[in-house]
């Protein structure tokens, strides 16, 4: 087990950023690929991108009031235009708009304190030497004017390379490259894997990396093999599900994760998708990955203009006023050792237990996998108030049970989750 990840599974909480050209015709980052719109017909896209209002120090301070602790940005996303200042391209934000967006983020979200992620895109729609025809993905895929089309993918592979290094070098300390994706014999070596992430380690010694350069979103590669190799990565990154069991590796070690997860339907803006997580599943779902050893990375996609979308932002708000008080049942919490009790879920750390309840109940709270002996103190997190144990002739009828007594109102203090810490004697 390496310790690169020590400070990202503390963390458990962050934000992925999707943004580019695509956001302005407002109907998601794959566009280009479902409406099969060209290089040709994409350019004036390109050119009436001028996100005035995009305001990177807005962004940091939305993550970090939400209790976020990283960020990983959209740098390059499978249209290919690229959100920072290039040598291998003039298919950029400096090129058209005069500004490095990259540039922008990393500033803004290090001055908040928050870790710094870049996401690359492996896959791209505009370079020339990237396959297009017959490729599984790609807007010309089924153009027969690009049946014979000669591309040199080596050039390609040259150019995603340098990008790498520019984006490694140029910008300080980068925490998380998040390559995206591999799929059919694209991956690993297809990539010169081995080399690229040579180089990036050589570049950024502490960088820690997905395992999408050797998997699609659907396989996990060999990290959970008993064999990782040097393409793996250094956590799995499951897209928009929890895992069950949380994710193990094939001699049943734990391995790390990252749940990616859209507020909404989509990762880039779509105007009309309004059907929106409401927050309350959110905590309940962020909860849950910590609970099963993972991390939870939740998307924002701003619009054209740089504008996050005003459900988002409110999101963002309530998410941030519940952390506030229970943030430290999220940060460097994992799994208890105890299965999911029927109330809610469980979170620990050290000599700690977090009783997250979900439901409401008619008497005292049931704290499920504990003796009442081992226990130092009980708090509730909402208002910090001691909590005494319920010892009535109802409850003892239970006594592999410790019941927490809220008092004789049937409402949780936080009807989403409230936070029942549990603190044991010794360590
Ligand atoms: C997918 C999609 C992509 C999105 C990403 C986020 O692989 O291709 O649009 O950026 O997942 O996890």
């Amino acid at each position: 087990m390496n310790t690169r990840t020590e400070w990202f599974e503390e963390a458990r909480f962050g934000m992925f950023i999707h943004w580019g050209v695509y956001s302005s015709i407002a109907r998601g980052e794959w566009v280009r690929s479902i409406e099969r719109i060209s290089n040709a017909d994409y350019q004036p896209y390109v050119e009436s991108f001028q996100p005035k209002a995009f305001d990177a120090c807005k962004l940091a301070k939305l993550a970090k009031n939400a209790g976020m602790k990283y960020a990983v940005f959209t740098a390059k996303h499978h249209d290919g235009y690229c959100l920072f200042d290039s040598n291998y391209t003039s298919y950029s934000s400096m090129h058209y708009c005069q500004r490095d967006f990259v540039k922008e983020y990393i500033e803004a979200f290090r001055k908040e304190g928050i870790r710094i992620g870049l996401y690359y895109s492996l896959i791209d729609w505009h370079h020339p030497d990237f396959p297009h025809y017959g490729d599984r993905n790609h807007p010309e895929r089924d153009n027969e004017a690009y049946k014979d089309y000669q591309y040199t993918f080596s050039d390609y592979l040259a150019y995603m390379h340098g990008q790498i290094r520019e984006l490694c070098s140029n910008y300080g300390k980068i925490d998380i490259l998040w390559t995206d994706y591999s799929y059919d014999d694209l991956k690993a070596e297809a990539w010169h894997g081995t080399e690229l992430v040579r180089m990036i380690r050589s570049l950024q010694s502490d960088i820690i990396l997905n395992n999408r350069l050797e998997a699609s979103g659907e396989g996990f590669g060999s990290l959970i093999t008993s064999h990782p190799n040097i393409t793996s990565g250094d956590f799995v990154s499951p897209e928009q599900i929890i895992p069950p069991e949380g994710i193990l590796n094939e001699k049943g070690e734990h391995v790390p994760w990252e749940a990616c997860i859209t507020m909404n339907r989509n990762w880039g803006y779509f105007k009309e998708d309004h059907d929106y997580k409401p927050y309350s599943l959110i905590i309940h779902k962020l909860v849950e990955c910590v609970s099963k050893n993972g991390n939870m990375i939740l998307n924002i996609g701003p619009d054209g203009d740089g504008n996050v979308p005003e459900e988002a932002i409110a999101i963002l708000k309530d998410i941030g006023r519940w952390m506030k008080i229970n943030g430290e049942s999220v940060y460097g919490c994992g799994y208890s050792g105890i299965s999911k009790p029927e109330n809610g879920r469980i979170t620990a750390k050290k000599n700690t237990y977090y009783y997250h309840i979900f439901e409401p109940d008619v008497g005292a709270i049931p704290l499920y996998g504990i003796q009442k002996e081992q226990i130092d103190e009980i708090r509730l997190l909402y208002n910090d108030k001691i909590i005494d144990v319920s010892e009535t002739w109802i409850t003892k009828n239970y006594p592999d049970v410790v019941f927490a007594d809220l008092g004789p109102s049937p409402v949780l203090p936080d009807p989403v989750d409230t936070v029942i810490k549990v603190t044991f004697k010794g360590d």
